[in-house]
């Protein structure tokens, strides 16, 4: 349906590349348009509101996401003007503000993944948790306690709202500021697992990640990695962290979580430290 009408107003390769390169958060949808196609901006926004079931807002993507909130400049193009909406993954409810605040979609499997993985009695290190989307996940699945923690103080705001919605107050504690000043402060050896979402910038906090974990404890390590093809990216990954881990550590899983650019990948390898 959407491609048909997508197809009345551009070409057919056209259309193909921005039916790919739309996200619907909740009731907003967030585009990326390809230069050569920013003439018809317009004509898009109004096409994907049309055809979009709930959506009721369109943005366009104008940068990357960038910086140290991990977030991108968007511009209105169709509906109602707003930028906070509701969204919902195995049922959980997140509020968000998609200008605000780092959001994706595309991190659900992830997401699941490690709520699966998470043990009841569990103390959990979200390190660079955002809204609180992994931590409220995991505190829904598990009897756990998670300390969410971001430096954006909207994100830490919104995270302590979720977890009202979530009612999940006293198993999430929000923490608003830089993940090592807090580790350091309060939570050195704490964590049985540790999450370390900030896929650019791991490496400078590995060592941060191993202060806060127990002397066995699981760390979740994110990366990106340039590799010829996708399969040769988890172990590229796991090769790079065995190489810069200052500890003694053992490899318990890695995976491609998602493709980032030509040739370059998100991936996350699962490795238990001793120390
Ligand atoms: C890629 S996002 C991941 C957010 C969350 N885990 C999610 O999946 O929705 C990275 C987050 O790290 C936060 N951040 C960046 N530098 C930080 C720091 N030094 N300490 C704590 N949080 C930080 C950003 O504000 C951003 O929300």
């Amino acid at each position: 349906m959407l491609k048909r009408a997508l197809e009345s107003v551009l070409s057919e390769k056209e259309s193909a590349e921005i039916f790919s390169a739309f996200d619907q958060i909740g009731d907003i949808i967030i585009v990326r348009i390809p230069d050569l196609l920013l003439g018809k901006k317009e004509i898009i926004g109004k096409t994907l509101l049309e055809q979009i079931k709930n959506a009721n807002t369109v943005f366009y993507q104008s940068s990357p996401v960038e910086g140290d909130f991990r977030i991108r400049d968007l511009e209105f193009l169709a509906g109602e003007n707003k930028t906070q909406t509701e969204y919902k993954e195995f049922g959980c409810r997140f509020l968000v503000d998609v200008e605000k605040v780092f959001f994706s979609p595309r991190l659900s499997t992830e997401r699941n993944r490690i709520a699966d993985l998470v043990k009841d009695g569990e103390t959990v290190i979200n390190m660079f948790g955002g809204i609180g989307m992994f931590s409220i996940m995991a505190a829904k699945k598990k009897k756990c306690t998670v300390y969410n923690i971001d430096i954006n103080p909207d994100a830490a705001k919104l995270c302590e709202k979720n977890i009202s919605l979530n009612k999940l107050a006293g198993s999430i504690i929000s923490l608003h500021g830089d993940a090592t000043q807090i580790i350091n402060e309060k939570l050195k050896g704490k964590g049985d697992r540790i999450l370390m979402l900030l896929p650019e910038r791991s490496d400078e906090f590995l060592d941060s990640a191993i202060s806060a974990a127990k002397k066995n404890g699981i760390i979740h390590y994110y990366s990106h990695i340039h590799a010829d093809k996708k399969t040769l990216a988890p172990k590229l990954s796991e090769k790079h962290f065995l190489e810069i881990t200052p500890v003694k550590s053992e490899i318990l899983y890695s995976r491609m979580v998602r493709a980032v650019g030509p040739r370059y990948y998100q991936t996350v390898v699962d490795a238990r430290i001793s120390k």
